[in-house]
């Protein structure tokens, strides 16, 4: 018996290595395995009339060339997937459709903003969101207890660290290791403790300009702002200038663009940069100056687009997205 055994298995061995087919692997299984007529099938059913002697030794036997004829199956299956010669797939089938995504509308508007000062010479470099209580406010003339804070309450982390509620921490910050001239943009995120409504909400984007020279005069800031709007909403949009307070900035101006179903919208604060912050950067308010702006990409993409909730710009909706 266990001769034959032997031999079954030498005899499956050598058929196994001429499969060329997938159907060949299907039936050698049927041949040895199947469970009407199969080999191995046939000789356990032979088990129970063996003299007790050899019945433990066969179904051993059997067992494990049972166990080498399914792995020798199962092998030959899986090269046959990645085996083309041998098992040809149909390669005229259409591929799966992918979706191909688009830049957020508020991306993209700041990616325009960026191009348009690029062609006033100016380059961009990056702030940090977690920010000191030191580079938010005191190096921007604004001492604790100051009533400037009032309107940019904040999220703090400890008493000294806090998330930053404008971008303007990029201005000591970058002056203190970058001496002028210099004209920056520095884009990003920026906190406040608001409610959330149709124009205000706990977290925003910001771009911070900044320009300081030995010459530079509040005409050149409201120059430059006019040929960005104009660049950016056309040429016939109008603006509105109004007098404002920044402690970083003396003077200080607002700018705001008119939105068909909201009315006048605040869309940047800006002014020539105080001679304070100057020398908080250690450089020296008589030999330089400049000005810096603060605007509101979302706020932008509100009054190019038509939206009249900002809060559709967050709650990412494909429906919605999908248009830009
Ligand atoms: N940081 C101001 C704000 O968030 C905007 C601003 C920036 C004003 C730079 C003046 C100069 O409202």
């Amino acid at each position: 018996m266990s001769m034959d055994l032997d031999k079954i298995l030498l005899k499956f061995r050598t058929e196994s290595q001429k499969i060329k087919h997938k159907d060949q692997i299907e039936e050698l299984r049927i041949k040895y395995l199947g469970r009407k007529s199969g080999i191995l099938p046939r000789i356990t059913e032979k088990i129970p009339q063996l003299p007790p002697a050899q019945k433990g030794g066969v179904g051993t036997q059997v067992k494990k060339i049972r166990a080498e004829i399914e792995d020798t199956l199962t092998k030959k299956i899986s090269e046959g997937a990645v085996n083309h010669k041998s098992f040809p797939q149909d390669v005229t089938i259409p591929g799966q459709q992918r979706n191909i995504g688009s830049l957020h509308p508020i991306t993209q508007v700041i990616e325009e903003v960026k191009d348009i000062f690029h062609s006033l010479g100016f380059t961009w470099v990056d702030g940090p969101e977690v920010e000191s209580d030191e580079y938010n406010f005191q190096k921007l003339n604004m001492p604790p207890d100051h009533p400037a804070r009032d309107t940019q309450q904040t999220y703090y982390i400890d008493d000294k660290i806090l998330l930053r509620t404008h971008t303007s921490n990029i201005q000591v910050r970058y002056l203190e290791k970058n001496k002028p001239p210099v004209r920056i943009l520095a884009p990003g995120r920026a906190y406040r403790r608001d409610m959330p409504d149709a124009t205000h909400l706990p977290f925003f984007y910001q771009i911070e300009g900044l320009l300081i020279d030995d010459r530079s005069s509040m005409t050149d800031l409201l120059g430059s702002l006019d040929f960005f709007v104009k660049r950016f909403f056309g040429k016939n949009t109008k603006i509105r200038v109004y007098g404002h307070n920044f402690p970083y900035t003396e003077p200080s101006i607002e700018i705001e663009v008119y939105h068909p179903k909201k009315g006048w919208l605040e869309i940047l604060g800006a002014g020539m940069v105080h001679p304070k912050v100057l020398q908080n950067a250690q450089i020296d308010p008589k030999k330089y100056r400049g000005w810096a702006f603060g605007m509101g990409p979302d706020r932008l993409v509100m009054l190019k687009y038509g939206i009249d909730d900002l809060r559709i710009l967050y709650n990412n909706s494909l429906s919605f997205l999908n248009q830009f």
